[in-house]
C-alpha cells in the first residue's frame, strides 16, 4: 500500500510516495533530473550513472555521498541536494563521456526534437565538445521493415535489450561485444521477430532505433499536428496519438493509457496506419450506370439525390450491413436509416453468437471484467483458446507481464521493491505466477507458461467442463463421488491458490460452445473468490458495439441468405468487405440480384467493385469517432485532419436521409437501442468548446506553408466544426489546457500530446506521471481518460449462461477440427495496406501436425484441400510439431470465406495457393 513519507530536497520538505525510488519522487515534483536506464515500466538498474544526487545522512552531515537516485528507496527524513557541485560536475562530466563517440548529428537525425539524449545534454549544461579523438564507429544493421538502425548513436544505457528481452520475451535482439565497444542489435541482419519492437523507437532515448515508415515520410516533431485516437485494428482499444502534416498520416505514437496500453502498442497497432495514405484509399463519388455498366463521378449534390431516389422507390426494401471496424456512430446512423429489424452486423454468425453471450453474461455482472493493467497484477492467468499474441497482441504482453509477479511477491518478502529490477531478478530466478495455456497450437507465450496444453477444441472443452466439476464438488457441501484427472486437478488448484486469477479467452475460435465454458468457470471462481477477473478478446475494435445495435441472427451469414432467397431493392453496406465472408462466384451472383448497391467504404475491394453508389468514406483519422472496446469500455478519438477530397464520415453521409443530424439527435438515437449505450453522452459531451486547442506541439515552427508552390499566400487551414480542437498549428496546446481545467476553469479538453519545459520527447511523460505505483489507473493526467465502462453503470439483468454441451455443433467428436489460424500481420483487413505489415505477412499453408499427415498421406508441401458447401482452397500443407493432435489450421481469412461446414477433401499436387467456388 502507497503511503506518504516527507523527504528534504535541498533542505526543504516534500510529501512523496513511499513505494517508489527517488528519481521517480524528484520527477513527479517536477525536478529536472536527467536518467537514461530507468524506465517506469521496466524499473532501475543503475547502468547510466546519470541520475545522481548528493545524499546526507542527517542534518548535521554536511559532506553527504552521491547516490544513483533511480536505485535509492525514499525513506522518512530522507534529505537530499539535487543541484550541489559535486553532483552537478558528476552528472556533467557522466554526459560528457557518453557524448565521447555520440556523432554530434542532431540536425540530420530523425530524434531531433524528440530526442531524450539531446534534452538530458542540454539539460546538463554539456554545450561544448572538448574531446578532439576519433570517434568509435558500427556498422549498422537491416533489422527488418519497421525499424532503422544507426549504432554510432548508442549511449550504452541497455534500455533496448531490457525492454526486448526481459520485458517482451524477445531473443533475437541482444548485446554483443564489451567495454567501450558494445553493439545493440542481431546476431545476422534481419527481421526483427518480435512483435513489440517497434516500441524500440521510443523506448530508445537517442536515435539508434527510429521508426522506419515515418522516415519515408519524415516531418520534424515540431512540424507536425496530432490529436488523441484509438487503435482500431484490434479489439484491445490501446490509445495513439496519431501525427499528420499536409494530410498524410506521418506515423502513430504511443498514448499512455494506465488502464490498457500503459506505455506501449504493439507494432500492427504502430504500422497499419498506411491505408490512410494508401494509393487504393476512395476519395471520389462513383457511380455505375445499370444498362450502360460506366462508372461516372458524382458531386455530393448527385450523390445524395441518387441515393434518396432509392430509398423513395415504391417498392423500396432495404437492408443495411455495419461494420465492426466502423464507430458507434456510423453504425448508428445507418441502424437509423434501414430500421433495427434490417440492420445486419457485418460479422459471422458464430461471432455474433458469442458477442451476444458476452454481453448478457457482463450485464449479469458475474463475471468481473478486468483491464490489461489488471492482469498484469493479477497472480494467476488461464488462457483458453486463443493465440492472443496474434489476435489481442498487447493483451500477452500483459500476460507476460503478469507471470513476473511471483518473483515480485518473493522479492517483496525480503524488502525489495518492484522497481528494483535487477535484484527482482536475481531473486526471483525462474520463479513465475501460474499460466496455464490451454490451446490447439503453441503459442508466443509458451516460454512463461507453467502448462502448455494442446489440445482440440473437443479436447479443450471436456477439459474446462471437469475443471468446473471438480470446482463445483470443491465447492459443494457434500463434495461428489466422481472422479477428476490429474490435469484437472491441478489446474483447478493452481487457480484456487491464486489470489485474483483470470480467465481469458477470445471469439477468435468461433467456438461458442468453449466461451461458454470460459464464462462458467470463470462465474465460478468469482462466486468463492472475489477477485478473479475475466476478458475476451473479440474480433474488431468495435465489434462488441457492433453486437449491441444488432438483432440476433442479424449478421453476415444470415444477409447473406437472405439476399440469397429474397434480394432487398437496396442494399448499403458500410465497411464491410463482404468477399472476406463469402466465396467470389457466388456472392457476386446473389449481388448482381440486388437492384442498387450502395457502398459506404474507405478503400478499394471486391465489394466496391460491386457497387452502383461508391461513398468515400473518411478514416479514422478524418472523424471524431466513439468506439467500445472488448471490455465495455467507451473511448473517444479525435480526427487530426479533416477529410479529404470527396471523403465523409457515413454518419455525414446519411444524415440528410435518416432525419438524424450528426450532433447529439444521433447519441439521444444511439441510447434508445439500448441502454448500455445511455454512458455515450458522459463521452461526447465535451467535444465543443469555444476554446480552441491546437494539435500543434508545445513548441511548434508554426511553418503553415503548404501552398508555397501554388501561391504566395497561405490559404486559411479548414476549421473544426465539431470539436475543440483546430486544424491548424494555431491555438492552445492540449497540456496546457489540462493545467487550466485542473485549476478554476471548467474547460476539458483532450491532450494532444505529450510535453514538458526542457524535456520535448515522449520522456516528458514520466514528470506528469503521478508518483504512486503504476498500478493505479488513474495515476496520471495525461492518463487520466481511461474512458468509460459502460457494464459499470448499470444494474445487473438475471442471466444463466448454458453449459457448453460436448457434441455442441462447433464441437465434433472424433473427427477433424479444423480451426482458424491468426497471425498477427495477416487478420485485420485494414493492417494489410501497409507496405511494411504486408512484408511479414507469412505464406498462407494449411497446418497439421505429422501423426496427421501420416493418416491422410500427406508430405510437406503438397496441397491440400479444404472444403465447404460453397468454396474449396487448396493450399501447401504445413506440418507441424507443435499442433494438437487431429486438428487441421486453415489460414483465418479462408476460414472465413469457407464458412461453416467445412471439411479436408483430399489432396493434390504441389503448387500454388488456390481458392475456388463450388457451383
Ligand atoms: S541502442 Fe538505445 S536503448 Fe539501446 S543501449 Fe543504445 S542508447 Fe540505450
Ligand atoms: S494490441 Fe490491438 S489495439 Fe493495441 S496497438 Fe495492437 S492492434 Fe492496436
Ligand atoms: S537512470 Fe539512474 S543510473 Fe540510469
Amino acid at each position: 500500500m502507497t503511503n506518504k513519507v516527507t523527504i528534504f530536497i535541498e533542505d526543504l520538505p516534500y510529501q512523496v510516495a513511499n513505494d517508489i525510488n527517488l528519481l521517480q519522487a524528484c520527477l513527479s515534483l517536477k525536478l529536472d533530473i536527467p536518467y537514461f536506464c530507468w524506465h517506469p515500466a521496466m524499473g532501475s538498474v543503475g547502468a547510466c550513472r546519470q541520475c545522481a544526487v548528493m545524499q546526507y545522512q542527517d542534518e548535521e552531515d554536511t559532506r553527504g555521498r552521491l547516490v544513483m537516485s533511480c536505485m535509492t528507496p525514499v525513506s522518512e527524513g530522507m534529505r537530499i541536494s539535487f543541484s550541489h557541485e559535486k553532483a552537478e560536475i558528476f552528472r556533467a562530466t557522466n554526459i560528457e563521456a557518453m557524448m565521447t563517440n555520440h556523432p554530434h548529428d542532431c540536425p540530420v537525425c530523425e530524434e531531433g526534437g524528440d530526442c531524450h539524449l539531446q534534452d538530458m545534454t542540454l539539460l546538463t549544461g554539456h554545450i561544448t565538445r572538448r574531446y578532439p579523438g576519433t570517434k568509435r564507429t558500427h556498422n549498422n544493421q537491416y533489422l527488418g521493415p519497421f525499424l532503422n538502425h544507426e549504432m554510432n548513436r548508442c549511449i550504452g544505457c541497455y534500455r533496448c535489450v531490457r525492454f526486448y528481452r526481459d520485458y517482451c520475451g524477445g531473443n533475437d535482439l541482444n548485446v554483443f561485444s564489451s567495454k567501450n565497444n558494445i553493439f545493440f542489435g542481431r546476431a545476422e541482419p534481419g527481421n526483427l521477430e518480435n512483435e513489440f519492437s517497434g516500441n524500440l523507437a521510443e523506448v530508445c532515448p537517442t536515435g539508434v532505433f527510429t521508426d522506419k515508415p515515418f522516415s519515408q515520410h519524415y516531418i520534424r516533431k515540431w512540424d507536425l499536428q496530432s490529436a488523441p485516437s484509438i487503435c482500431t485494428h484490434c479489439s484491445v482499444g490501446c490509445n495513439t496519438y496519431v501525427t499528420e502534416r499536409g494530410g498524410i498520416i506521418r506515423k502513430i505514437n504511443n498514448r499512455y493509457n494506465a488502464a490498457i496500453n500503459g506505455h506501449f502498442l504493439c507494432d500492427r497497432g504502430r504500422f497499419a496506419y498506411q491505408h490512410v495514405n494508401h494509393d487504393n484509399k476512395l476519395t471520389q463519388i462513383w457511380s455505375r450506370a445499370q444498362q450502360s455498366q460506366t462508372t461516372h463521378i458524382f458531386d455530393n449534390e448527385q450523390a445524395h439525390s441518387q441515393l434518396s431516389q432509392w430509398l423513395n422507390e415504391t417498392d423500396a426494401q432495404v437492408l443495411g450491413i455495419g461494420s465492426a471496424r466502423s464507430s458507434l456512430e456510423n453504425n448508428a446512423a445507418l441502424h437509423k436509416l434501414v430500421g433495427g429489424n434490417n440492420f445486419y452486423a457485418g460479422i459471422a454468425n458464430n461471432e455474433l453468437k458469442q458477442l451476444q453471450l458476452l454481453t448478457k453474461t457482463y450485464e449479469s455482472k458475474q463475471v468481473a471484467l478486468v483491464s490489461l493493467s489488471q492482469i498484469e497484477q493479477s497472480d494467476a492467468v488461464l488462457l483458453v483458446g486463443e493465440d492472443v499474441t496474434q489476435t489481442a497482441p498487447r493483451l500477452a504482453l500483459s500476460i507476460r507481464q503478469m507471470t513476473k509477479n511471483a518473483g515480485i511477491a518473493q522479492a517483496a518478502k525480503l524488502g525489495i521493491k518492484p522497481w528494483q529490477d535487477e535484484a527482482v531478478r536475481n531473486i526471483s530466478q525462474d520463479s513465475k505466477s501460474p499460466l496455464i495455456i490451454i490451446n490447439t497450437d503453441e503459442t508466443k507465450l509458451a516460454d512463461v507458461a507453467k502448462y502448455n496444453l494442446k489440445l482440440a477444441p473437443n479436447k479443450q472443452l471436456e477439459l474446462l467442463i471437469e475443471i468446473e466439476a471438480y470446482l463445483t464438488s470443491k465447492y459443494a457441501l457434500t463434495p461428489s463421488a466422481e472422479t477428476f484427472s490429474d490435469l484437472a486437478i491441478a489446474i483447478a488448484e493452481e487457480l484456487l491458490a491464486a489470489n485474483n486469477p483470470v480467465v481469458v479467452t477470445g471469439t477468435h475460435s468461433f467456438d461458442i460452445a468453449l466461451l461458454s465454458a470460459c464464462l462458467r468457470l470463470s462465474i465460478l471462481l468469482r462466486k468463492h473468490k472475489n477477485n478473479s477477473g475475466f476478458y475476451c478478446a473479440t474480433s474488431s475494435i468495435n465489434a462488441l458495439g457492433l453486437s449491441l445495435l444488432a438483432q440476433p441472427d442479424h449478421d453476415i451469414d444470415n444477409l447473406i441468405h437472405s439476399i440469397k432467397s429474397t434480394p432487398p431493392t437496396l442494399l448499403i453496406i458500410m465497411e464491410t468487405d463482404l468477399y472476406r465472408y463469402c466465396a467470389n462466384e457466388k456472392l457476386s451472383k446473389y449481388l448482381d440480384n440486388i437492384k442498387h448497391i450502395v457502398v459506404i467504404e474507405q478503400i478499394m475491394n471486391d465489394t466496391v467493385k460491386m457497387a452502383d453508389l461508391v461513398l468515400p468514406a473518411a478514416s479514422f483519422a478524418e472523424q471524431h469517432s466513439s468506439w467500445l472496446n472488448n471490455e465495455g469500455r467507451l473511448q473517444r478519438a479525435y480526427a487530426v485532419m479533416p477529410a479529404s477530397d470527396m471523403r465523409q464520415t457515413p454518419v455525414q453521409w446519411l444524415a440528410q436521409h435518416n432525419a438524424l443530424d450528426d450532433g447529439q439527435n444521433l447519441y439521444r438515437y444511439m441510447q434508445t437501442i439500448t441502454p448500455l449505450l445511455q454512458p455515450i453522452m458522459q463521452i461526447v459531451t465535451t467535444d465543443k468548446s469555444d476554446f480552441p486547442v491546437a494539435r500543434q506541439p508545445m513548441r511548434s515552427s508554426a511553418r503553415t506553408a503548404f501552398f508555397a508552390n501554388i501561391d504566395v499566400k497561405e490559404y486559411a487551414p479548414k476549421r473544426d466544426k465539431k470539436s475543440n480542437l483546430t486544424f491548424t498549428m494555431e491555438g492552445v496546446a492540449g497540456f496546457r489546457q489540462q493545467t487550466l481545467d485542473n485549476s478554476q476553469h471548467k474547460i476539458t479538453t483532450p491532450v494532444t500530446g505529450v510535453w514538458s519545459p526542457k524535456w520535448n520527447s515522449n520522456q516528458a511523460l514520466n514528470k506528469d506521471l503521478k508518483q504512486s505505483s503504476f498500478q493505479d489507473e488513474a495515476d496520471s493526467s495525461l492518463g487520466a481518460d481511461l474512458g468509460l465502462k459502460i457494464f459499470d453503470q448499470l444494474n445487473s439483468q438475471e442471466f444463466t449462461v448454458p453449459a457448453a454441451q460436448i457434441d455442441s455443433p462447433s464441437q465434433p467428436l472424433n473427427n477433424l477440427s479444423i480451426c482458424p489460424q491468426h497471425h498477427i500481420y495477416s487478420n485485420d483487413e485494414l493492417a494489410i495496406y501497409s507496405s511494411s505489415i504486408q512484408q511479414l505477412r507469412p505464406e498462407p499453408v494449411i497446418s497439421l501436425n505429422q501423426q496427421q499427415a501420416n493418416h491422410l498421406s500427406l508430405k510437406s508441401g503438397e496441397n491440400i484441400i479444404i472444403s465447404s458447401d460453397d468454396y474449396n482452397i487448396s493450399l501447401p500443407c504445413f506440418i507441424s510439431k507443435t499442433l494438437a493432435d487431429k486438428v487441421v489450421l486453415v489460414p483465418f481469412t479462408e476460414f472465413l470465406r469457407l464458412g461453416t461446414n467445412m471439411h479436408v477433401a483430399t489432396k493434390h499436387s504441389a503448387g500454388n495457393a488456390e481458392g475456388e467456388c463450388n457451383d
